[in-house]
């Protein structure tokens, strides 16, 4: 079962992407109404601006001239225009061409306005006596352009900040989760250290006596402290920077499930397969790499109920390049772990990594967190489910450098 934490994790990411969908929706509508309406009233000013002109151009009446001309044509100081009579530019407005421009890049420009002016309204025809025409070419105001891209510009910031946000918030929770980590298990081999040299001590006591020398129980304790000490390189690995080595895949191997294979029931068929040389090497450090076999052994052995064959096969596998990584990629090769248990559903074959995921009754869920911390934090490599079918089985794969 997933626990709550995760669920509700899930629930809430859900939300505030809806969230922010909604407001990024709303921030586009929203502005969309605002430049329809601001589109409609330049047009009004426009179509008066034109009116106007006309009216200027064709009467007589000289007495209102100076008053149209200051309150309809000066007062426009946003739409850019350009007044023409089909070959010549006779006047022009707001076209924002920037100070100081030679007289031939000042025409150059103004030619390559009129054309964007052209393409995008058609001209206000204004008819002079003699039947000669006059064309008022416009564009929008910069404002009504600038509030057009404004909706995808603020998205595309509000976007990369979130993006930005959410790396660096998961980098951070990411590096909190691994001082857990490290912190409990540098913990755990400390505490295991004490009691375990006093057992040391303990059982050369009793190989020293004459009485318990010959007996058993001095060969099973010489068991268990091997065992204990063992658990302790484990925790003390993974409290430290673990050294990795070049080691022999297929002994390596083997002597991992060697442990298990004798503890578990005789129904369970341990068998090793292997495409490659028997000398390939793969870099690692044994007691983690152990560790991390004898976890996914274990739940192999569980989800089978104690009765089925477990196959591990010795692979290569092509390299792959992680884009953010620099170096060029080494050679890898991987294990693949099949069992032939009940297997994991599809929307599942992420969740059984996550810590604290367990179906079990007496699961802690930490052991795939674990393996696949110890496989891909401490020996670059990559661990995942390869194929599962509910009822027919599992292929976990583990990919190592070498
Ligand atoms: N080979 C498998 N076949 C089917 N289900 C599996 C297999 N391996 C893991 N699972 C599922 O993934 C879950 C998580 O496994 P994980 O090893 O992380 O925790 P656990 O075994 O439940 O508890 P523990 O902490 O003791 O290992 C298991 O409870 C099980 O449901
Ligand atoms: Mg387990």
């Amino acid at each position: 079962m997933l626990p709550p934490l995760y669920d509700q994790k899930s629930r809430i990411k859900l939300l505030v992407l809806l969230l922010a969908l909604l407001i990024a929706g709303a921030t586009v509508v929203y502005t969309n109404v605002l430049v329809q309406r601001l589109s409609e009233r330049e047009q009004s000013q426009i179509d008066l601006y034109a009116k106007t002109l006309r009216y200027i151009i064709n009467t007589e009446d000289t007495k209102n001239l100076p008053f149209l001309q200051e309150q309809i044509i000066e007062a426009n100081t946003t739409i850019p225009v350009i007044l023409t009579d089909g070959e010549n530019i006779n006047d022009a407005k707001n076209l924002g061409l920037g100070k100081g421009l030679s007289e031939a890049d000042s025409v150059r420009r103004m030619n390559a306005v009129l054309l964007d002016m052209q393409k995008r309204h058609p001209p206000i025809v204004i008819e002079l006596a003699g039947g000669v025409r006059n064309y008022v070419f416009y564009q929008d105001s910069r404002l009504l352009r600038q509030l057009r891209t404004y909706p995808l510009a603020a998205l595309a910031v509000i976007a990369s900040l979130s993006m930005m946000a959410y790396i660096a918030f998961s980098y951070s929770r990411r590096a909190e989760q691994n001082r857990v980590w490290v912190g409990l298990a540098k913990e755990t081999a400390h505490q295991l250290g004490t009691p375990l040299s006093s057992l040391v001590g303990w059982q050369e006591y009793l190989r020293q006596s004459d009485r318990f020398r010959e007996e058993p129980i001095v060969e099973e304790l010489g068991k268990d402290i091997k065992r204990l000490e063992i658990i302790t390189e484990r925790f003390s690995n993974i409290g430290s920077v673990p050294v990795l080595k070049a080691e022999n895949l297929y002994h390596t191997t083997r002597n991992a499930i060697a442990y298990l294979e004798s503890r578990v029931s005789r129904k369970v068929k341990f068998s090793i397969e292997t495409d490659l040389p028997l000398d390939t090497p793969a870099c690692l450090n044994v007691p983690l790499f152990d560790w991390v076999v004898e976890n996914i052994c274990k739940n192999a052995v569980d989800a089978m109920d104690g009765r089925g064959s477990i196959t591990l096969r010795l692979r290569r596998v092509k390299t792959r390049r992680e884009w953010w990584r620099w170096r060029k990629p080494r050679p890898q090769v991987a294990i693949d772990i099949t069992d032939t248990g009940k297997g994991i559903s599809k929307n599942k074959l992420e969740s059984v990594f996550l810590p604290g995921y367990t179906t079990k009754k007496r699961g802690w869920g930490l052991g795939l967190a674990l393996a696949r911390r110890i496989i891909e934090n401490y020996h670059e490599g990559r661990l995942f489910v390869k194929w599962s079918e509910v009822g027919k089985g599992t292929t976990f794969r583990l990919i190592l450098n070498q």
